[in-house]
Formats: C-alpha cells, sequence, structure tokens
C-alpha cells in the first residue's frame, strides 16, 4: 500500500486542487488522484503550516505556550497541487475536477519515468524530490522552440550550459558557443571543443556591422553618407575584380582622401565639407587600430571554420561589447542566409548544410531591451524564424528584465535557477505562460544548480537537480584571502633571497 500523503478539501477545478496533510511533503513533488475512473497527474506548487488553535490574533507568547501545553501538537499541512494530466489519456487535462475528499497520493517512478523520453533526450539532471528519477528533455523540441536559461550570477548557469552542449555532442550535433567569458573551452564527455578566434574579413561585413566598428555617430548624418558610399565604391570594385580585396579599408581611405583634396568627386549630394571627409578618415584608422585583432583582411568566413560534432569555441573574452555585438550579428545572419540557401537547395550556395545551435552567454548584453543593435535584429529574426531553417537558440542571461521581451517570448523552453529579484521573475513569468504563480515563488529558495525546468521540450514542469558538470568547476570566485597570502610570502621571500645576496657579497645584512 502506498503512503497517503493527503486528502482534497474545499473546492476543487479540473487544473488545481488544495489538499490537508499531517505530514510534510515537498514542492515540485509529483502526486497521483485517482476518481472518475482516472488516474490524474499533479505537482505539489505550494506548501504552508498552520495551526487551528495558535491563529494570527493571539499577541500573547506566554498564551502560545499555554496552548502548545494543553493542545500538543496540532500542526496541519495545507498545499497546493496543479494538475498536469490524466495519465492514461496522454496527459490530457480531465474535464472533471477531483471530488473533495480524494485521497492524494505520491506519483509512483514507473510512471514518472515513461514520462521523460529516453529517445532522442537530453538528460539534465535528477527530481529535487525524487532523485532515482532521471529528467531528460526531448531534444528536437528544445531546438526548434529555442531555450533560455535564466537565473541569477552563480546560480549555476554555465553549468547547465555545459550540460546541454554534451547533451548535444553526444548526438554529433553542430553547437556554436559565443563565449563571452572564455570558459568553455573544457573537457566534454561526448565530443571536443574548437576554438575559434574571432575575426572577421570586412569583405563579408555588411555596412550596418563595419559602421558600428567606426563608432560613426547615430546623428551624424554627412559622416555617414561618405562612409557609406566608400564602402559601397570599394565592394563594387572588390566584385568587379578590380582591386584585391584585402586593401579593403585601404581602398576605402584612398577614396576618402581623393574626395577630400577634390581628385575625385562625390557622387551623392556633395555637400562638400572636407572636415567631415577627414573625420570619417580619422574614424576608419581608428577602427583599424582598434579592432586589429578582430579584423582580419585575410580571413575566410567564420561559418567555414564550424565543425559539426563539436563544441565551436567563438571566444569573445577579450574584444569589448561593440566587437562582440558585432561578431554575433555577423555569425547569425550568415548562419540564417546559409541555411536559407541549404534548405532551399541552392547547388552549391551553401557553405553548411546542418542545423546549427548558437549558445548567447549574456544575452541582455547583445539583445538588449533598451536599445536596438544590430546582434539584437538578427537574435529576434532567428528566435521568430530559426526553426523553419534549422537554427537553434539558447539565450543565457542573469538579467532577465533587461533582455528583449520578444525574443525571450520566443524562448517556449525555460530552464530557471535561483532568480531572487522580483523584477526580473516579473519578466520571466510574462515571457512564460507555463510559469505559474506558485512556481515563481519558489525561485528565490532554490539552491545551487536547482531550476525550474518548462516547456515544450518537457511534457510535464519539473523541479531538477542539474547534473553536476565532471570537467570543471564554473565561475568559482577567486580565493582572495588566500591569493593575497601567496603573494606576501613571495615578496617576503624575495626580499630574504636578496639580503642573503648582499650578505654574501660582504655587506650589511
Ligand atoms: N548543478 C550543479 N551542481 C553542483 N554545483 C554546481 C551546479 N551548478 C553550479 N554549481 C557550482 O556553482 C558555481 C557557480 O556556477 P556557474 O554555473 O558558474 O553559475 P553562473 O553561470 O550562473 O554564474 C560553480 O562553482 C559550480 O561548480
Ligand atoms: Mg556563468
Amino acid at each position: 500500500m502506498k503512503k497517503v500523503i493527503g486528502s482534497c478539501i474545499g473546492e476543487t477545478s479540473p487544473i488545481k486542487v488544495s489538499f490537508i496533510s499531517k505530514e510534510m511533503p515537498q514542492v515540485g513533488e509529483y502526486v497521483s488522484l485517482t476518481y472518475d475512473g482516472k488516474n490524474v497527474l499533479g505537482m505539489i506548487e505550494s506548501l504552508v503550516r498552520g495551526s487551528v488553535s495558535i491563529t494570527e490574533d493571539i499577541f500573547d507568547p506566554k498564551t502560545i505556550q499555554k496552548i502548545r501545553e494543553i493542545e500538543g501538537d496540532d500542526h496541519y499541512i495545507r498545499g497546493g497541487v496543479r494538475i498536469l494530466g490524466d495519465l492514461q489519456d496522454n496527459l490530457r487535462i480531465p474535464r472533471t475536477p477531483a471530488p473533495p475528499g480524494t485521497e492524494v497520493l505520491p506519483a509512483s517512478k514507473s510512471d514518472l519515468e515513461e514520462i521523460f523520453p529516453l529517445e532522442k533526450s537530453l538528460k539534465l539532471g535528477s527530481l529535487i524530490s525524487q532523485d532515482q528519477v532521471e529528467v531528460r528533455v526531448d531534444l528536437e523540441k528544445m531546438f526548434s522552440r529555442h531555450l533560455a536559461i535564466l537565473a541569477m550570477t552563480g546560480a549555476g548557469k554555465s553549468n547547465t550550459v555545459a550540460i546541454v552542449i554534451d547533451g548535444i555532442l553526444k548526438y554529433h550535433g553542430c553547437v556554436v558557443i559565443f563565449d563571452m567569458h572564455s570558459e568553455y573551452d573544457i573537457n566534454y564527455q561526448n565530443g571536443s571543443s574548437k576554438v575559434i578566434r574571432p575575426e572577421i574579413n570586412p569583405k563579408y561585413m555588411s555596412f550596418v556591422e563595419i559602421k558600428r566598428l567606426s563608432r560613426i555617430d547615430a546623428k551624424a548624418y554627412i559622416q555617414e553618407r561618405y562612409f557609406a558610399e566608400a564602402y559601397r565604391l570599394v565592394q563594387e570594385e572588390i566584385r568587379n575584380g578590380d582591386i584585391n580585396p584585402y586593401d579593403f579599408i585601404q581602398s576605402m581611405r584612398k577614396i576618402l582622401e581623393g574626395w577630400s583634396s577634390g581628385e575625385t568627386k562625390f557622387q551623392g549630394q556633395d555637400v562638400s565639407k572636407e572636415k567631415q571627409i577627414v573625420d570619417v578618415i580619422n574614424k576608419l584608422e581608428d577602427m583599424k587600430r582598434r579592432y586589429s585583432s578582430i579584423i582580419n583582411l585575410a580571413a575566410g568566413k567564420i561559418l567555414t571554420k564550424l565543425e559539426l560534432g563539436k563544441a565551436n569555441i567563438i571566444d569573445l573574452g577579450s574584444v569589448d561589447e561593440s566587437a562582440a555585438e558585432v561578431i554575433v550579428s555577423h555569425v547569425l545572419r550568415h548562419a540564417l542566409e546559409n541555411n536559407k540557401k541549404w534548405l532551399r537547395k541552392d547547388e552549391g550556395q551553401a557553405n553548411l548544410n546542418y542545423p546549427i545551435f548558437f549558445v548567447l552567454e549574456e544575452a541582455h548584453l547583445l539583445a538588449p531591451k533598451t536599445r536596438n543593435t544590430e546582434a539584437k535584429f538578427w537574435i529576434s529574426r532567428i528566435a521568430r524564424e530559426g526553426r523553419k531553417f534549422g537554427l537553434g537558440l539558447c539565450l543565457v542571461s542573469q538579467s532577465p528584465k533587461s533582455l528583449d521581451p520578444d525574443s525571450l517570448s520566443q524562448a517556449n523552453n525555460m530552464i530557471i535557477l535561483r532568480l531572487v529579484e522580483p523584477q526580473d521573475q516579473r519578466h520571466v513569468q510574462s515571457a512564460s505562460e507555463n510559469l505559474s504563480d506558485d512556481l515563481l515563488k519558489q525561485l528565490p529558495s532554490l539552491n545551487i544548480g536547482e531550476a525550474v525546468v518548462l516547456g515544450l521540450m518537457t511534457k510535464i514542469p519539473a523541479l531538477v537537480k542539474i547534473d553536476e558538470h565532471k570537467n570543471k568547476e564554473f565561475g568559482q570566485d577567486l580565493a582572495v584571502i588566500d591569493l593575497w597570502k601567496k603573494s606576501s610570502q613571495e615578496k617576503k621571500e624575495l626580499i630574504q633571497k636578496q639580503r642573503n645576496e648582499i650578505r654574501n657579497l660582504g655587506g650589511d645584512y
């Protein structure tokens, strides 16, 4: 006989019941209710403890003491259960609510194991409430409906990303990680990583991308006009084979200088502002200097460097925010163009012919809510259209409130770890129809590595302890005290060594 958790009380509905219990179950625990010939699965989403006699209108601690002496332990536990569906009817929500008095039983291990699929799945971890039950999610749905991994710093996002990467590598998939903190070049169990230098050839850059790097102000219309025309002419010359593509920036400069000296005539509406042209030339030179590490006139298309079955890491740890934005938008734009060609069977046109999963760390910086960036444009394009073209997104952020709500709401799947800030919580809830008020209230009390897992990738929402990735401890705080100790020890040793040397030379020490 199974242990009974409690019994339904009060008014019930097909999607929610309350129950009373004597013993404490766990939030996130799955329960089953049998009634009207159905076996219905539910999840405990809230728990409170109360007492009939020690009520809120008692103001004297002594009275409480007396009641406890007389009544003993008269606590009750009231829980809220969200109904997840009928186990015998493909988890469809039952039409009738459970009659009050229905017993609430723990769900069986075998029922739960059937719900988390084995085939084509990715193992995230195990249930917090029943750690023998492994939580696996549908990898294809995770890919096609995108994923968001959200939590405050230190809650376990990077570790979760590593688990997801490894899960994809198991199927020989292609993952591209925009690695903002150079932390993902680690040993994966199911494949290796490949670090790709973030280099782009200006020949393949769009006008918006190169303009972003040149830091021409959005309001500097005249400068933009010169810059755009010089860029267009150079592109045309390269297409015609008139100049070597390696001379891209040099050629732009030459054209600008021609206009400035009056040697050649600016074809657009000539505003004859020599100073503006000189400014543009300076910005071009400044760009070349500032971004010498990412502008490589000999670089091939980044996309051609990707490898199937590998964690392709685009290391953005040492570039600034503008460069990161340009690289992300550049890669996403090319991937979308490429996969459209591939799937429309433009023979010989596509560089790659397989689906790609992109991981975007610090997604709130790349797709900010309050600013329009080129990266944000392509992220939201892929969030909306990627499904059709074999492009999946994983948005990782510690500040969901600053993340573009359009892109976030396209991420149907969510792994939410500890999240304390109320504004962040509200933002996440408004982007996900699956996150109930009760589950939302659980987010601040999750421990490191514990998460609410939601979306089409899982048939039922789950409270999961994410597996710890074996190969590296992520984001460890620096052991500052030890580091200071080590440094001062080294300093002492150095001074001692110098004294000894002086002494050996017959000095005073
Ligand atoms: N699922 C987990 N199990 C055990 N430890 C974890 C887990 N997730 C994270 N940690 C530990 O917590 C720390 C912070 O994790 P990290 O993934 O870097 O967090 P975030 O990326 O959210 O800042 C790391 O030291 C890591 O080892
Ligand atoms: Mg991290």
